[in-house]
């Protein structure tokens, strides 16, 4: 039974609390920390910087998944390695030297990935998929979690698993944004390999049954 990794984001954590809801995820058998990070110019909203992925990182022993919806990620991708980031995903409709980018962050030793918006075709993105270990398929508007999953973005989803397949390219296949238990579904069947869950696992009653559920696919 394949397993999907599941990374809850603190989008929707208790920002006062945000040691316990972390702590919460993780010994519910998270897989990643999905860090989503807003300059409030690239998406309509504003949320941390590096010195709370700092401060997180002393307290989790999680993959962190570091989402940059910002408009200069060469200019501060540095800072959240420094603090941090395992992983550093950065918008495929930002106007810096991508490919640059991806090699600067792959050459200090961590993941690097890139995201599309819903407007953005797979095209735009097919030359940095040998390079980029994982995609971020938005399946909402970024800027908010507790959105509805937009479901014409599924044919992205399997026609980057056919291209990474055949190309036997080491990229993962990462979705975010409005992810239940029935859309997880309809993304594994189309080729997910990881999901990105906000509001879904931190309004559960049952945290760690919600992740066993979303990893592998059925009601536990
Ligand atoms: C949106 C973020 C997503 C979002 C997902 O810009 O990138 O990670 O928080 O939230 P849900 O799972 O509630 O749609
Ligand atoms: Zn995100």
């Amino acid at each position: 039974m394949k397993k999907f990794l599941v990374a809850p984001s603190i989008l929707s954590a208790d920002f006062a609390n945000l040691g316990r809801d972390i702590a919460a995820v993780e010994n519910a058998g998270a897989d990643w920390l999905h860090i989503d990070v807003m300059d409030g110019h690239f998406v309509p909203n504003i949320t941390i910087g590096p010195v709370v992925v700092k401060s997180i990182k002393k307290c989790s022993g999680m993959f962190f998944d570091v989402h940059l919806m910002i408009t200069n990620p060469e200019k501060y991708w540095e800072s959240f390695y420094k603090a941090g980031a395992d992983l550093i995903v950065f918008h495929s409709e930002v106007l810096c030297d991508k490919m640059q980018l991806v090699k600067d962050i792959k050459s200090a030793g961590i993941k690097a990935g890139l995201s599309i918006k819903p407007k953005t075709p797979v095209k735009s993105i097919l030359e940095f998929l040998p390079f980029i270990d994982t995609v971020l398929v938005m399946t909402v508007e970024p800027g908010f979690g507790g959105q509805s999953f937009m479901h014409d973005m599924v044919p992205k989803i399997s026609c980057l698993r056919k291209i990474i397949d055949e190309k036997k390219y080491n990229c993962l296949v990462e979705i975010d944004g409005g992810i239940n238990f029935d859309t997880a579904k309809i993304c594994a069947g189309a080729g997910a390999d990881v999901l990105v869950s906000v509001s879904f696992i931190f309004s559960a009653k049952d945290i760690e049954k919600t992740i066993y559920n979303l990893q592998f696919g059925q009601q536990h």
